[in-house]
Order: structure tokens, then sequence, then C-alpha cells
């Protein structure tokens, strides 16, 4: 339908963890009238999740040289190394001005930043808050930033489409919007600049360390725009997330890298460190290497899961270094004080997404993207640990950056001419809200941490038959799921689902985080490359 409501800015920031804050409240300091929209609330997104830290060169002794070599060795040959550079060199100082912005981080005795380690870093560079809190620290400070300059925001706002005008540029996007006073139901924010900030889509699989609202939403949203994605088939599972149970659904507690930075052991159900001796940081090995390590022995031992033994810590550095995770475990009838904690690896991060320059352009003219939704090319083919706030904060600045030269020099319209002429969207098939679960258990058995041939392209035929039975029932009988935020996820998330899946069954190969079990080599003879998906925009 036509918005019923409209709202006009210079950018519209979509999404609110600390890539989409960072990027509004740089765009509102350079004078930009900015609207933030965000599909649940101001601080429900990742970043209030995530544990460990902020990875920067700034400890003393440390380079940004050595954070892009471990970068690169983690990212498996496909890293963009012009943009690791960027991140790196750039990283020091977009954390000290996120500390000027107000967070808090945690202090050594002598009064500077405590840093830790965690795996693929060769040495401690972690900056962290709280302990195991720095996400909740960041986003309280950014939130609490925006609100007193005053950035106009909007919460329940569930992101549609991507409005062009008549040459394909940006005029901004419609939105669903839920309890929201005067801008309740379907409206729009006419902008000549829009920002993606809308995180990952880690729900796209049954166990995961996002919350429910990682739905894909962004990318879903890029496709039907048009856009390029790059490297979906790169999601990383986390190797250390609380095992819950093998039938476990949805968000699970992490177990952070830093407790492995600080001493923690991977032992099997005989006690044994079955890290050492298969890479020479054992533990802090490269994500991908641990998670495979633990993955092999738990087929071997034919187990459900393996231990994470932290038990030398003692009560006092459990309650304080790492609060969260002792609250999480002890939750679940775990004490890490006292026994081991049993952890498997699970769905994690989306290191592939809406392909961009080192700006943060898109291929859409005006359309931005930066944080886990947007591929900068920086994670390549597994993310380094704790890369992913300081991505989000450098590729921010950059996007406001370039929106405010843009803006200033008239490459970006004023004013987005009225009224917009809305296209001729032809009706979507939705899926029904309990469809995400079908697509999570696909996903799950199909593309998981072990992928083959068989089983991607079984995944695939399962997912197409969602599709056309949605599409059939919309076509031949009219009918589709009525439009609301649980549809739309749902029908996000199989949008994200195929693409992923194709692009993981065309790579035939084994790099980073994407594990064939029939092609278990990595292949540089054929596969240093990327998979760019753009489809073609029917929106259907
Ligand atoms: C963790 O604390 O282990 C998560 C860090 C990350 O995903 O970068």
């Amino acid at each position: 339908p036509a918005p019923g409501w409209s709202i006009d800015a210079d950018v519209v920031v979509v999404g609110s963890g600390v890539a989409g804050l960072t990027a509004a409240l740089r765009c509102e300091a350079a004078g930009l009238t900015t609207v933030v929209v965000t599909k649940a609330r101001l601080d429900d997104g990742s970043t209030r999740w995530a544990q460990g830290g902020i990875a920067a060169a700034l400890g003393e002794g440390d380079t940004p040289e050595q954070h892009l070599a471990d970068t690169l060795v983690a990212g498996a040959g496909l890293c963009d190394e012009d943009a690791v550079r960027i991140l790196v060199t750039e990283g020091p100082d977009a954390v000290r001005r996120l500390i000027e912005t107000g967070a808090h981080f945690d202090e050594s005795e002598e009064g500077g930043l405590e840093l830790t380690r965690e795996g693929g870093h060769h040495r401690r560079r972690i900056a962290h808050a709280g302990g195991d809190a720095t996400g909740a620290e960041i986003s309280r400070a950014l939130v609490e930033a925006v609100r007193a300059r005053g950035v106009r925001t909007i919460e329940n706002a569930l992101v549609l489409d991507l409005l062009t005008d008549a040459d394909g540029r940006t005029a901004g996007v419609t939105l669903h919007v839920m309890g929201e006073g005067q801008h309740d139901g379907v409206g729009a924010v006419h902008a000549p600049a829009v920002v993606l900030a809308t995180g990952g889509m880690g729900q796209v699989f049954s166990a995961t360390t996002n919350p429910s609202v990682s739905t894909g939403d962004g990318v879903a949203l890029a496709l039907r725009a048009g856009a390029e994605i790059s490297d979906l088939e790169f999601v990383q599972f986390h190797p250390t997330v609380l095992f819950l149970g093998a039938d476990a659904e949805g968000q699970q507690p992490l177990v952070s890298e830093a407790v492995r930075g600080e001493g923690a052991h991977l032992v099997d159900g005989d006690g044994v460190r079955f890290m050492v001796g298969q890479h020479e940081l054992a533990e802090l090995a490269p994500r991908d290497i641990v998670a495979k390590g633990i993955m092999r022995r738990m087929q071997e031992q034919d187990a459900e899961h393996m231990f994470l033994d932290a038990r030398h810590f003692g009560a006092d550095m459990w309650e304080h270094r790492f609060p969260t995770i002792l609250a999480a475990c002890r939750a679940n009838g775990i004490d890490p004080v006292h026994e081991p904690i049993p952890i498997a690896p699970a769905a994690h991060y989306a290191s592939g997404g809406v392909r961009t320059d080192s700006q943060g352009r898109t291929t859409v003219p005006g359309l931005y993207a930066c944080g886990e939704v947007a591929c900068t090319g920086v994670h390549g083919a597994n993310r380094l640990a704790s890369n992913s706030l300081l991505e989000g904060l450098v590729y921010a600045e950059r996007i406001a950056a370039d929106i405010t030269a843009s803006h200033a020099g008239h490459g970006l319209h004023a004013r987005v001419p009225h009224p917009v002429p809305y296209p001729e969207v032809p009706a979507h098939p939705l899926l029904a809200p309990e469809d995400r679960f079908a697509i999570q258990r696909i996903m799950t058995e199909g593309a998981g941490v072990l992928r083959s041939a068989g089983s991607l392209a079984r995944a695939a035929e399962q997912l197409q038959r969602l599709h056309a039975d949605a599409r059939e029932a919309l076509v031949e009988n009219g009918k589709t799921a009525e439009p609301g935020v649980d549809t739309w996820e749902a029908t996000n998330l199989l949008c994200v689902a195929r693409v992923l899946v194709a692009a993981a069954l065309l790579r035939e190969e084994t790099r980073g985080c994407h594990w064939r079990e029939d092609r278990p080599e990595r292949d540089d003879t054929d596969w240093r490359r990327h998979i760019v998906v753009r489809l073609n925009p029917d929106r259907t």
C-alpha cells in the first residue's frame, strides 16, 4: 500500500547498534537532519550482546601492521587488504572517540585500558567493559548520546523496501510501524541517503548467539533493491556457546573467547586438551580452526558437546572478570567455578553481506551499509574475533563523512522531490510466521557448520518449495499472510537463506568458516575469489 505518513530527512539510518548509532551521531553532528529507524527498541540488536570486546592496536608495542597481519590470516585469503588497512589504522582513534562519546572501558591498575586476548590475535589488544559486558556498555553510551543530542528515532519500525527515484537513486525507505503514535502503520522516510545498519542473520539457523531480531532484513531489502551481495556463504560458528541440549532453539548464551584468552582450556569428555598440537595457538587459534577442532572431536567421540574448563580461575576472577557468563551458566544449572562448562559451536556472525566500497557505498547510489549487514571486505572467509564492533565504528564514521561531503557538494539531492513516485510493486508472497522454524531446521541440517553438495542441494530444494508454495497461494488464490513483523521476518529469512545456500553450493572448497565435507581442501587456484549476487529486482 502507499505509505499513510511520511517524514523528510537528509539521512535515514536503519538499525541502532554500534554502526547505526555511530553513523547517526556523526551525521547529526555534521548538521544533517537524521532519522534512526529500528525494528524493536534502540538497544535490542546484537551489539548489546557482545561480550569479549573491541580489537584495536591500543597496547604498548602493538601496531596496526600486526593487527592487519592477524586479520589477514584469519580471513583465509579473502580479505580485501586495503579495507583491513583502513580498519586497523583508523581503529584506535575510532575507539578513543567512542570513549569521548561516553563509553567506559575497563582499566588496568596502572590506569590505561585493560586489554585481553582472543582467538587469532598474537597480542593482547581487546578492550572490554564491565568485564564481559562490552556491547551493553557501548550500546548504553551510544543510546544516551543519541537521546542527549536529540537525534530523531522511531522504534518498532520494520523496514520494508528501498524507495528510488526515476534515475534509480535512493529516495528513502518504506516502514511498517506499530505502537508509535503518529507514525503507526505503513509510512515512509524520504531521504537521499539511506544507511543500512540492520545487523546479522543468525536466526536463519536453529541455534545462534544472535537475538531474535537478527533476521537478515537489510540483506533482503538490498537484494530486492538490486544491490550486490557478497560472501554470504561465510557464516561464522562461534566455537564456545553454552550447550543447552541438542534441541535447543533460538538465542543461546555465548561463552566469550576472552575466557580462553585468559587461560581456559578446551577439553573432551576424558579431560584431554584436544587443541594442543593442532595449531601453534592451541585454544586461541582462529575461530574457524577451533570450531572445526571441536566438531571433529565431537564426531570422534560421538559426543553432543565438548567442555571449557576454567575452574582454575577461582570464584573471585569469575565474579570480577566474567560476571555475565557466570550468571548465564548458573542460571542454567552450571557452576564454572566448580565444573567444566559444556559448549558446542553455534551460528554467530555473517562475514558476508551487502557489498560496499571503502566509503560504505553499496552499488545502489545513495544506499550505504555498515556493521554486520555490510561486506566491506575486512572479514574475508572468517572474521577475526572482536573486529566486528571496530568495523561498525570505523565504517560508520566513513559513511557519515561521505554523506556529509556529497551533501555539501550536492552529490546527494538536497531534498527528495515530492511526491516520491511509489513503485508499482507486485504483491509480495509473504511467509507465515511459523515458516521461520522450518527454515531454521532446513538450514541447520543442510547448511550448518558442516556442509556437503548433497546436504546443500536438499536444503536448496526444500527452501525453493517453501517459496513456491507461498507464491502459488498468492498468484493462484490471491492469498498471502497478513503483513507484519513476523511474516516479514520469515520472508526475509527465506530470501537470505536461499542466497546463502546457493553460494555455499557453488563454492566447491573448504575455506575459513565454509566447511565442505565433500571438498575438504582449500583451492587457491579456482576459489580465491568472491561470490557476488545481484537479484533481478522484480521484487518477487
Ligand atoms: C566473544 O566474546 O567471543 C565474541 C567476540 C566476537 O564475536 O568477536
